[in-house]
């Protein structure tokens, strides 16, 4: 039986990880301590679990006191490296949830904790174990399409999931790293991953003309917002999870969850657009889109053999009219196009990729193992390399080199 402890009692830390731990996996994985900066949080999934899980006030005390084997990073991005450096200098493994931290130094600081310790960083893409992208990797590893020789890769955040990331502590760049580190570290490891690849040089630009301050009918928040009527886009966090989770729990750090997305705090692009150049050769052009109508993604890529292209669009918003829409085909050099089976939709958390993810973590079930779904330190330091090079790219006006801050990593697995 393993031990493990959470850091982050926020909503993934207590819904992905913390109650499925105890209720799902309790035959073989033991959560013994949760902490949290905000006590309250940490002290919800103790209430709500019904076995009293030891609450800690510190992070060196839980470490001491319970001496676990695996330590589940899932606070503020930019707090990652902190926990993550610790657990590993203390002797632990380390699970954390993606991005695995923000700028160059911190993970520096990770890589040296890693060479010192030798102790494994898990890293949770759980994009890897959607059974939809699994099954465009294992199209992509039959060789349909030949070597890839270039990526096009557009995705598309709406106006509820991609105005969400505009009223939290991700609007702030110090926290999240921008959204080129916080949500496109999923679709840059999951190119990675389809390419088995790695990134050498970023070109990068950004805006933020949707977002921020573009409107002076605003407050600090949509609680007490006098515009909450006439606003498109109010949260109301009086109820449920919302209530329970953040509001009832200001008392302790005054965070607000329902922060106004009109704000000047704001410091991050809603809109983004990167150039990528692999070491196999092949190039990618990405793009962000934090505001669009509907949700989801379209991804190319071209091959020496043929194209594949991939359509995932889900279009939740009230008034759209357009059917969601999930399909992969590949267009061959013989005109022919071959269209996919697609899995079946999963009601497990994003498609079914929680599920399985959470079955490889703690019961160590890996149904297609042969896809290299498991991501370690290069994988997470690759994948946030090219939003944090983008970072510098968009700063210094230039394209960027990982090799500049990624030095003599050949070791790093
Ligand atoms: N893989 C996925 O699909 C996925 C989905 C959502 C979130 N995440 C990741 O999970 C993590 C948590 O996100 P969330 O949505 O639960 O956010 P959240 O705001 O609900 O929770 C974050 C928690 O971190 C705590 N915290 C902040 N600073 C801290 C510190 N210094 N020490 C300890 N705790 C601190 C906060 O009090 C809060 O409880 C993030 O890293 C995020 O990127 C991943």
């Amino acid at each position: 039986m393993k031990k493990y402890v959470l850091v982050g009692c926020g909503s993934r830390g207590s819904g992905a990880y913390a109650m499925p731990l105890i209720k799902k996996y309790a035959d073989c994985a033991q959560l013994c301590g949760v902490y949290d900066i905000n006590r309250k949080r940490a002290e919800l999934i103790s209430k709500e679990s019904g076995v009293d899980i030891p609450v800690f006030d510190d992070f060196d005390t839980m470490l001491e006191t319970v001496k676990p084997d695996k330590v589940i990073v899932t606070s503020k991005d930019c707090t990652h490296n902190e926990y993550i450096v610790k657990a590993m200098e203390f002797g632990c493994d380390v699970i954390t949830e993606k991005p695995i931290t923000t700028d160059f130094d911190k993970a520096q600081a990770i890589i040296d904790a890693k060479r010192k310790t030798g102790k494994d960083i898990t890293v949770t893409f759980n994009l890897r174990f959607s059974p939809f992208c699994a099954r465009v990797k294992e199209i992509v590893a039959t060789g349909v399409i030949g070597d890839v020789l270039s990526v096009h890769f557009e995705w598309m955040l709406d106006t509820k999931h991609g105005a969400d990331y505009f009223r939290r502590w991700h609007r702030e760049r110090e926290n999240s790293g921008s959204l080129l580190v916080h949500k496109s570290t999923h679709h840059f490891d999951y190119v990675n991953w389809l390419l088995d690849d790695e990134p050498v040089a970023v070109n990068a630009y950004g805006t933020r003309r949707f977002y921020g301050h573009t409107r002076e009918e605003r407050a600090e928040r949509c609680l007490d917002c006098p515009y909450k009527d006439k606003c498109e886009y109010p949260l109301d966090i009086t109820k449920g999870e919302y209530k329970k989770l953040y509001l009832d729990c200001e008392s302790e750090d005054g965070y607000f969850r329902d922060k106004c997305i009109f704000s000047d705090e704001i410091n991050i692009e809603d809109s983004v657009s990167v150039n990528v150049q692999y070491k196999k050769g092949a190039v990618m052009s990405y793009s962000l889109t934090a505001h669009s109508p509907y949700e989801g993604y379209h991804l190319v890529l071209n091959g020496t053999k043929g194209r594949l292209e991939i359509d995932k669009i889900s279009t939740e918003l009230p008034g759209y009219r357009e059917e969601s829409k999930e399909a992969i085909r590949v267009h061959n050099r013989r005109g022919e196009v071959i269209t996919y089976n697609l899995p079946a939709r999963s009601a497990e958390g994003h498609g079914g990729a929680d599920g399985e993810l959470r079955d490889w973590l703690f019961r160590g079930v890996e149904i297609r193992p042969e896809l290299q779904q498991a991501a370690g330190l290069r994988a997470g330091l690759m994948s946030i390399g090219i939003g944090m090079a983008a970072n510098v790219s968009m700063k210094e006006e230039r394209r960027v080199w990982l090799s500049e801050f990624y030095k003599g990593i050949e070791d790093i697995r």
